[in-house]
């Protein structure tokens, strides 16, 4: 039965786009309009990457690195140097948005007796600012960062990682990711997962799929409702 909720934080609870987006909108950077898309999506894209590659040559730094490491690595190929910009794009990371269904979704979890908790690669004072500026620690019972362990998911040290922690077995939780292949390795490891697919991408080439998929959080209530 499934007591606990674990959340994936980065692209499932907090919108990893939404920085880029903001600066893309402001007045002073209009000439990075038309750069923020692939900018997002190569930061994104490195930002993982270096997570798997520095774990593979046990070479671990923090996610606060690999995330600025990957945002320049995205400024330089679309030939931006702005020292501003670049500065103005870090400071927005630390306060993501949370998608719109996030808080409500939480308070109701809680409010019917599932404990709840964030499994993420951020760094812990990365996820400590996205989490108050979300004002979401009301209604989360842990935050667990990769960086306790230094070795990123999908590493099964990252998974153990929640029934040290909460103290109960792995058919007992339900972990949520926005990125297909967090849900694989949850899965393999034996969570009971929901891959929230927000983009519509198709699912990655590995061994084990999702036993739910969704467009975003909204149905969980009700999906727990019927197993219980
Ligand atoms: C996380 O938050 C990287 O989205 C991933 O752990």
């Amino acid at each position: 039965m499934i007591t606990t909720c674990i959340f994936d934080a980065y692209g499932t609870l907090f919108d990893v786009t939404s920085a880029a987006r903001a600066v893309a909108n402001e007045e002073k950077h209009i000439t990075f309009a038309k750069h923020w898309v692939k900018v997002a999506n190569t930061w994104r894209s490195k930002q993982l990457q270096y997570t798997w590659l520095r774990t593979i040559m046990n070479q671990y730094s923090d996610f606060w690195q690999v995330t600025k490491d990957g945002l320049d690595f995205a400024l330089e190929e679309s030939g931006i140097q702005s020292s501003e910009l670049r500065e103005r794009l870090l400071a927005l990371y630390w306060k993501l948005s949370a998608y719109p269904e996030v808080q409500g979704l939480l308070s109701n979890l809680k409010s019917n007796g599932y404990n709840t908790g964030i499994l993420s690669n951020g760094s812990p004072d990365m996820l400590d600012s996205a989490v108050n500026s979300a004002g979401l620690n009301d209604v989360l019972d842990a935050v667990l960062s990769v960086d306790n362990i230094g070795i990123y998911k999908p590493s099964k040290h990252v998974y153990q990682m929640v029934l040290d922690n909460f103290k109960c077995s792995a058919e007992q939780i339900l972990f949520v990711s926005s990125n297909s292949w967090d849900v694989a390795g949850s899965t393999k490891f034996g969570f009971q997962t929901l891959w929230v697919n927000r983009n519509s991408e198709p699912p990655d080439r590995l061994d084990a799929r999702p036993r739910w998929t969704a467009k975003n959080l909204v149905s969980i209530p009700t999906l727990l409702k019927d197993l219980a």
